[in-house]
């Protein structure tokens, strides 16, 4: 089994990892829930200043180590590597986001089936559809669970090269390919332009401290980073792998297809005299009843919507999986097949169980403290996991990694200038804005 990928099939398969329901789900609602416009552009400043300054440093540590992320941290350390080894942990992160993302997949294969038999005609048959599923039919759920939970690890199974890179360059261009036709169809819709100066034209009298907040917090999960997925994915680059180059062409095809999915969903909203501002059940509730609109070419449309939001989350979650399965190989030399077993054990508890939380006759088995086991684990990843790892990324790439190193293998792809720029941004700008993310993201729960 090859194990390492072609520079394209890197390119593809972090894009694969970072374009996901983060994209198509959520950047859209939280735009729409933010004013649209002055988000949109606070969210491109940080993905560009912050988000790949840490994403290059990622990759930078996985390539230098050739490892796991707990080895990285290890071997690299110029000092107290026993215990930086401990930030590697972060990778139990993605085992935790994989859980109730793969959940979410299940409805989404779901909607695939239901936009093509059936499109609700009004908001509240819509979120009558979409109650019902969620909060009572535990069967179909648990099926969709297993199914999705089945394809990702089969494709992990079959290693980096003839799995993950393989999925990646067959369902990553037929994403793009589905939303180019959807984007492209939305063209010749009135609401298009509205949709382009909805996201376009920022209206700064809409910002607060939240936006900002929110849209640093997205670009940071639109990533994947701070868990240890972009750092496994560094460590099976091959040599001649251009890797600053790759990481900006990583950032600008996911920024794309955010913005893509943006607006092709604020087309049809504003079309329809919908609301934008509608939160989490944009694409759930409301999208379908705007395929409706569309007569029986919006049944087509709507299903290939939903495939391609489901290839988008496949390759996300096998993104998520990876990580864990690298480091029980590498670590306790653990074949593919029972590092598998052994990540896939707790990821299949947890996400049954996330699961259930939505169920309203079996939510008081898994509500903790107050809170359902699903937003647990969201929290706990999103809150606070990913940006104490992200700080811990900058910090020890800035202080802890031999520059030597660092400059030896990026001076080949950028100038001296962009290097330097680079260092004084992972060693002061990324620290201390993601520190920020994290004090107000403690304010806020
Ligand atoms: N970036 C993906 C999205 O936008 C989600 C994702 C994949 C992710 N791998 C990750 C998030 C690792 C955090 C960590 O949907």
């Amino acid at each position: 089994m090859k194990s390492k990928f072609t520079q394209i099939g890197f390119v593809l398969s972090a894009a694969g990892s970072a374009i996901g329901l983060g994209n198509v789900w959520k950047f859209p609602y939280m735009t729409g829930e933010n004013g649209g416009g002055a988000f949109v552009l606070i969210y491109l400043i940080t993905i560009f200043f912050v988000g790949i300054t840490l994403f290059i440093a990622e990759v930078v540590l996985g390539r230098l180590s050739r490892t796991d992320p707990v080895g990285t941290f290890e071997t690299l350390a110029t000092k107290h590597g026993k215990k930086w080894k401990y930030a590697g942990f972060a990778i139990i992160g993605s085992m935790l986001i994989a859980s109730f993302y793969m959940v979410i997949i299940g409805w989404i294969l779901k909607y695939m089936y239901e936009m093509f038999v059936n499109l609700p005609s009004t908001i509240e048959a819509s979120s009558a559809i979409f109650g019902g599923f969620v909060t009572a039919d535990f069967n179909m759920q648990f099926i969709l669970f297993n199914l999705v939970f089945f394809i990702v690890f089969f494709i992990v199974s079959k290693g980096i090269k003839g799995g993950i890179e393989k999925a990646n360059l067959i369902l990553m261009p037929l994403l793009i390919l589905i939303l180019g036709f959807m984007l492209f169809y939305s063209f010749s819709m009135d609401g298009f332009g509205k949709s382009f100066e909805f996201l376009f034209y920022p209206d700064f009298s809409k910002v607060t401290g939240k936006t900002i907040i929110t849209a640093v917090g997205q670009a940071f999960f639109t990533l994947s980073l701070g868990v240890g997925t972009i750092m496994t994915y560094g460590a099976s680059l091959s040599d001649d792998t251009n890797i600053v180059k790759s990481s900006f062409q990583v950032a600008f095809l996911d920024t794309f297809i955010a913005l893509m999915a943006g607006l092709i969903i604020f087309t049809l909203i504003f079309q329809y005299n919908a609301e934008p501002a509608q939160g989490s059940g944009l694409v759930f509730i409301s999208l379908p009843t705007l395929f409706y609109q569309l007569g029986s070419f919006g049944n087509i449309i709507g299903m290939l919507f939903f495939v391609a939001l489901a290839f988008a989350g496949i390759t996300s979650a096998i993104s998520m999986i990876e990580p864990s399965v690298f480091f029980m190989i590498k670590r306790f030399k653990f074949s593919r097949v029972k590092a598998l077993f052994a990540v896939g054990a707790p990821v299949y508890i947890f996400g049954t169980m996330s699961l259930m939380t939505n169920i309203d006759n079996l939510k008081r088995f898994v509500t903790y403290f107050g809170i359902g086991f699903f937003d647990i684990l969201d929290k706990l990843t999103t809150l606070w996991m990913m940006p104490i790892s992200g700080v811990c990324v900058a910090v020890f790439t800035g202080y802890f990694v031999k520059k030597e190193l660092v400059y030896n293998l990026l001076s080949k792809h950028m100038s001296d200038t962009l290097f330097n720029i680079w260092y004084f941004a992972i060693r002061y700008v990324a620290p201390i804005s993601v520190i920020i993310i994290l004090i107000n993201g403690i304010i806020g729960s």
